[in-house]
C-alpha cells in the first residue's frame, strides 16, 4: 500500500448516479493474463490489464522469476520464459494483499525445481494456504508454511512433479487453478473434480494460449483435464472490465433515487454473473445492452436505474458465482423491504477479512438491523428509508477492499454518511474509485 498509516474517509449522503461510467479491467482475468503471457515462448500483448496493487504483485513476481513485463502506452507486453523456464528468484516473493496471486504462484512454482520464500501483508498472512499445500504436496512439492499453514511460506518445487486427480474440498478457483498450472509443467494428465463449479477463466485462457486442456461433466461434476507438459504460444488478450467493480455501481445505482446510469463493458461470464441475478430477484433494474464477447469472455454494458428492492433468500447454490459480492449485496439488502437471508457463506471469513463479522459489524455500526449467523447474515431492510451513517465510530475494513468499498456505497444511501477507517485497500483491485463514485452521483 501507497502509505503506511490508515487513511479514513468520510462517504457522504449524494444524489443520483447518472451517465456512462467504465469500471478497470478484471482482476482474475488480469492476474492470469500475465502469468499465461509469462509462460508463453515470445510476446504476448495485453489490453486493458487492471492496475491494482494485486497484479501488480503478480507483476513484480514474473519479473523476479525472470519473465519482461512493461507499460507500452495503454497495453502490457510480456516476453515469456516458456513453461517451466522461470529463473530462481532472488529474494522474497512479495504478494501484497493478493491471495489470487499466492495460491496461484504456489500452483506455478510447485512444478519448478524452485524454492521460494512468498510474504504478504498483516491480512495475507492470515489467510488459509493448507487448501493449495495438500494437493500440491501429493504432487510432489515441499512446504514450510508459518504456524496455521499461512504465510511467510516457503515452498521448494518437485521437477518434475507428480500428475494427480484432485477433488476440490471446498469451491475455490484460486485451489482449481493452483492445480491445473501445475499440471502444465507436469508430465502426463493432472484432473482436478468441481463438485460445484467456480469462475473458468483459468481454462478459457489457457485453452486461448494453446495448452491441452478438456473439459466437461461427469455424473453431475465438472472435470478439467490438463496435459502437461504444455507448450504455450503468446497471444493478445483484451480483458473486460471487472463484474466485482461494475457491482458497487449497479447497487449503488439501484439504492439511490433517481439514478440511471450505464456501466459499459462489464464481464458477464455465468460464474461470475451471480450478484446481477440476485439483484434482479430482488427487484433492481438491470438491463443488458450491446451484449458481446471480449478476449473469450461475454461482455455487455449494463443499465441500471434505481428500484424498489425486496428482501430475499438468497439460494447458496449460487454462491460461489458471486462469492465477493456478498458484502455489497449485504448493503442492497438493507435498504430492501423486508428481510435477506444468506446461508452456506463459510468462505467468507476466510477471504481479505472475516467478511460475514466485518460486514455485520459496519453495518450495524451504520445503523442497519442485522444479526450474524455462523454462516450468514439475516438483513431487516429499511423499505428505503436511508440507513442511519455512522455517528462517532469509523467503520473497520480490517485491510479488505470490498468492506470499505461497499461501506462506502452504503454511505450514499444513508442521512448521515459512512466514515471509513482506512481506504487505502481499495487500491488493490480499484484504483480510481472514489473519484468514480463522486464523478457518477451528483
Ligand atoms: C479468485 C477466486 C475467488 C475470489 C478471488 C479471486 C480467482 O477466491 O474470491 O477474489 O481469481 O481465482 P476462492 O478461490 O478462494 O474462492
Amino acid at each position: 500500500m501507497t502509505a503506511d498509516t490508515p487513511q479514513p474517509r468520510h462517504f457522504a449522503p449524494r444524489g443520483p448516479l447518472t451517465g456512462r461510467i467504465r469500471v478497470p479491467g478484471d482482476k482474475s482475468i488480469s492476474h492470469r493474463a500475465l502469468m499465461f503471457s509469462a509462460l508463453a515462448v515470445g510476446r504476448s500483448r495485453i489490453s486493458g490489464l487492471l492496475e491494482g496493487e494485486d497484479v501488480l504483485a503478480t507483476a513484480a513476481a514474473l519479473r523476479a522469476m525472470g519473465a519482461t513485463v512493461e507499460r507500452n502506452g495503454e497495453d502490457w507486453i510480456v516476453d515469456g520464459v516458456g513453461v517451466g523456464g522461470f529463473l530462481q528468484p532472488q529474494g522474497a516473493l512479495e504478494m501484497g494483499n493478493s491471495g489470487t496471486s499466492t495460491r496461484l504462484f504456489l500452483g506455478l512454482l510447485a512444478s519448478q525445481g524452485i524454492t521460494a520464500v512468498l510474504t504478504g501483508d498483516a491480512s495475507l498472512s492470515k489467510r488459509p494456504m493448507g487448501r493449495v499445500i495438500d494437493p500440491l504436496s501429493e504432487m510432489g512439492a515441499r512446504f514450510e508454511p508459518s504456524p496455521g499453514g499461512t504465510l511467510p511460506l516457503l515452498i521448494e518445487g518437485m521437477e518434475p512433479a507428480v500428475p494427480i486427480t484432485y477433488r476440490l474440498p471446498v469451491a475455490s478457483a484460486q485451489v482449481k487453478s493452483a492445480v491445473l498450472l501445475a499440471g502444465l509443467n507436469t508430465p502426463g494428465i493432472t484432473t482436478v473434480i468441481e463438485p460445484v463449479p467456480t469462475r473458468d477463466h483459468t481454462e478459457r485462457m489457457l485453452a486461448g494460449f494453446g495448452a491441452q486442456l478438456d473439459t466437461g461433466e461427469e455424473d453431475g461434476e465438472r472435470v478439467v483435464r490438463i496435459h502437461g507438459p504444455a507448450d504455450l504460444k503468446p497471444c493478445n488478450v483484451t480483458v473486460p472490465g471487472d463484474p466485482s467493480s461494475a457491482a458497487f455501481f449497479a447497487v449503488a445505482a439501484s439504492i439511490v433515487p433517481g439514478s440511471d446510469l450505464v456501466i459499459e463493458n462489464v464481464g458477464l461470464n455465468p460464474t461470475r454473473a451471480g450478484i446481477f441475478t440476485v439483484l434482479r430477484q430482488m427487484g433492481a433494474d438491470i438491463e443488458e445492452l450491446d451484449a458481446r464477447d471480449v478476449g473469450g469472455e461475454p461482455v455487455a454494458d449494463l443499465r441500471v436505474r434505481h428500484a424498489a428492492l425486496s428482501g430475499v433468500e438468497v439460494d447458496p447454490a449460487i454462491a460461489p458465482s458471486m462469492i465477493d459480492e456478498f458484502p455489497v449485496l449485504f448493503v442492497a439488502a438493507t435498504l430492501a423491504e423486508g428481510t435477506t437471508v444468506t446461508t452456506g457463506l463459510d468462505e467468507l471469513r476466510v477471504k481479505e477479512s472475516d467478511r460475514l463479522a466485518a460486514m455485520a459489524a459496519a453495518l450495524a455500526e451504520a445503523g442497519a438491523k442485522v444479526k450474524e449467523m455462523p454462516d450468514g447474515l439475516v438483513i431487516h431492510g429499511s423499505g428505503g428509508k436511508p440507513l442511519r451513517g455512522t455517528t462517532d465510530t469509523a467503520v473497520a475494513t480490517h485491510l479488505d477492499h470490498r468492506i470499505a468499498m461497499s461501506m462506502a456505497v452504503a454511505g450514499l444511501a444513508s442521512s448521515n454518511g459512512v466514515e471509513i477507517d482506512d481506504v487505502r485497500p481499495i487500491a488493490t483491485s480499484f484504483p480510481g474509485f472514489a473519484a468514480l463514485l463522486y464523478g457518477a452521483s451528483a
